[in-house]
């Protein structure tokens, strides 16, 4: 565990060719993603180091911690504006270890634009991430920004809530916008995902393009 909660020692999962594959768990736990959008998440985060921005109750997490080689799991577990503004931090870390996920899971505890800089200074990079924060124009383009200072050439970035905006009651949702400015590869309810492309030397080179590039939708 990171940020203001306890240090603890993060064991990495090994996981053998000859190992058969880890069984996706759907976890009774309260959230807006679907069964079947957690089927498609978990494909794209099978065997992978993703990273989670945006974890509230703990549902996305254990569905890509019991598929993902590791998770970064990052919230501040203080809510906000569209998912409520409540402390998720309780009902979160223990269904951590309900579903048995500590060893799976590094979790840091603050807020987006904190943790991930800390991590990109440490070297930390991913396979893909999970973009779930607040659903509001900048905030969602500060969280693409922040994730794909992470990831490796060739990873993935996925968002919930694409497809969502005032048509569907959503008024202030701007995760089409910022998706398809990116580009979207695929669609799954109203979860959507795209992919870094592979000719890019490392994901923090993407950080000034990717901000370049959200200027322009403002
Ligand atoms: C929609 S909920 C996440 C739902 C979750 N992915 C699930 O499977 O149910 C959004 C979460 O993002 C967190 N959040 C929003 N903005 C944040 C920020 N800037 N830093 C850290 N956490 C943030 C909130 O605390 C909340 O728990």
């Amino acid at each position: 565990m990171r940020g203001d909660a306890e240090q603890v020692e993060v064991i990495p999962v090994v996981h053998r060719e000859d190992e058969p594959p880890r069984e996706l768990i759907i976890p009774a736990i309260s959230s807006a993603v679907t069964q079947e959008e957690a089927e498609a998440l978990a494909e794209l985060a099978r065997g992978k180091t993703v990273l989670e921005l945006g974890a509230h109750y703990g549902f996305s997490t254990i569905v890509l911690a019991s598929v993902a080689d590791h998770v970064w799991s990052v919230d501040w577990h203080q809510g906000d504006i569209h998912a409520g503004l409540a402390d998720s931090w309780a009902v979160y870390s223990s269904n951590i270890v309900r579903y048995g996920m500590e060893d799976r899971v590094t979790i840091c505890h603050g807020r987006f634009e904190d943790e991930v800089p800390l991590l990109a200074g440490e070297g930390v990079t991913m396979d893909g991430a999970f973009i779930d924060g607040q659903h509001d124009l900048a905030s969602v383009e500060r969280d693409t920004a922040l994730a794909l200072s992470l990831i490796r050439p060739g990873g993935f970035i996925a968002w919930h809530d694409y497809g969502r905006g005032p048509h569907t009651g959503h008024h202030d949702f701007a995760i089409t916008q910022v998706a398809d400015a990116f580009g979207v590869a695929g669609q799954v309810g109203y979860l959507a995902w795209g992919f870094v492309p592979e000719d890019k030397a490392s994901g923090s080179e993407l950080l000034p393009e990717c901000v370049a590039m959200f200027d322009s939708l403002d």
